[in-house]
């Protein structure tokens, strides 16, 4: 596509940048659906994330996404914030709004709730507990989407307990959330309808999860955040044992789709052509 005078520009600010799928992602629509438009990796240090926020309205630009490390600064700097932003304390999609304020937005949960729509269409939310591994920023955007989706029960499971009671605290009192201590997580799979691992264990070149699924009951749908591999030795091993497996790459697509939508008009759809594309580039 030829860009002309009018076209409309959004990017991704991160520090480093240039591992982000997400120019690829938002480039394979913009063509797909002749957009006058671009999407760029804009690569901003943290000690210029501020001016690089409040520089978005001045350049024109129609807005960005936000990703490590700069996700909680984002949220600090914005002018007003979508209500998921604000319950997951992180804003990874920031929206130039007409009078050139700020909207900062978190479609983390929606990109997690939709890639397990995509892949798991048969899971009911209330067959059983959900079991969270992990406690870190992307822990916190899934146990939200998940008590949004009416789990019966959210367990927490991180190798730092503290961690995890700080993330329990955050999600506000009466909601149903356990913390579970790292030595009894094995047994926190028996009764379980939904198994998520949203650490970095099993990303190629780490070790896997160290998570033992003899107490797995086989109908417990296994998913996992991570995507290199698209395989993880968790989903491997859920998958030999026969539980109905999702992989993480969707929740990278679907997470892009309302920013893409804010910034170019058009709602973009996740289809297996851009499942490929964004494959092979990673
Ligand atoms: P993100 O914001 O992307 O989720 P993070 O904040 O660094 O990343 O969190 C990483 C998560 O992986 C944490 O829950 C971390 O556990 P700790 O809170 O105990 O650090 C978890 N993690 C990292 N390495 C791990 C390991 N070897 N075993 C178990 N959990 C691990």
């Amino acid at each position: 596509m030829i860009l002309s005078g009018k076209s409309r520009i959004a990017g991704v600010m991160g520090w480093p940048v240039g591992h982000s799928r997400s120019p690829r992602l938002h480039g394979f629509w913009l063509q797909q659906y002749g957009i006058d438009g671009a999407y760029v990796p804009l690569p901003v240090p943290p000690d210029r994330i501020e001016p690089a926020i409040r520089a978005l309205p001045a350049l024109g630009l129609a807005g960005c996404n936000v990703t490590v490390p700069h996700k909680e600064a984002a949220f600090r700097l914005v002018d007003l914030l979508d209500p998921a932003a604000k319950r997951i304390g992180a804003v990874n999609t920031i929206v130039v709004r007409p009078d050139g304020s700020l909207e900062g937005r978190n479609t983390d949960a929606f990109g997690f709730r939709e890639n397990l729509r995509d892949g798991a269409p048969a899971w009911d939310p209330a067959a059983g507990p959900a079991v969270v591994v992990g406690a870190g920023g992307a822990a916190r955007a899934v146990a939200v989407a998940l008590l949004d989706s009416g789990v019966p029960e959210l367990r927490l499971v991180n190798r730092t307990r503290a961690r995890a009671e700080e993330l329990a605290a955050d999600l506000g009192p009466g909601v149903p959330v356990r913390v579970i201590p790292w030595e009894w997580r094995a047994s926190a799979l028996a009764d379980a309808g939904l198994l998520v691992n949203t650490t970095t264990q099993g990303m190629a070149g780490q070790a896997g999860l160290d998570l033992p699924l003899a107490g797995l009951p086989p109908a417990t749908v296994v998913t996992d955040i991570v995507y290199t591999p698209l395989l993880t030795p968790l989903l491997k091993e859920a998958k030999a044992r026969g539980n109905p497996v999702v992989d993480g790459l969707g929740m990278l697509l679907h997470q892009a789709r309302p920013g893409f939508q804010a910034w170019f008009g058009l709602a973009p759809k996740v289809t297996p052509e851009l499942r490929r594309f964004v494959l092979e580039g990673l």
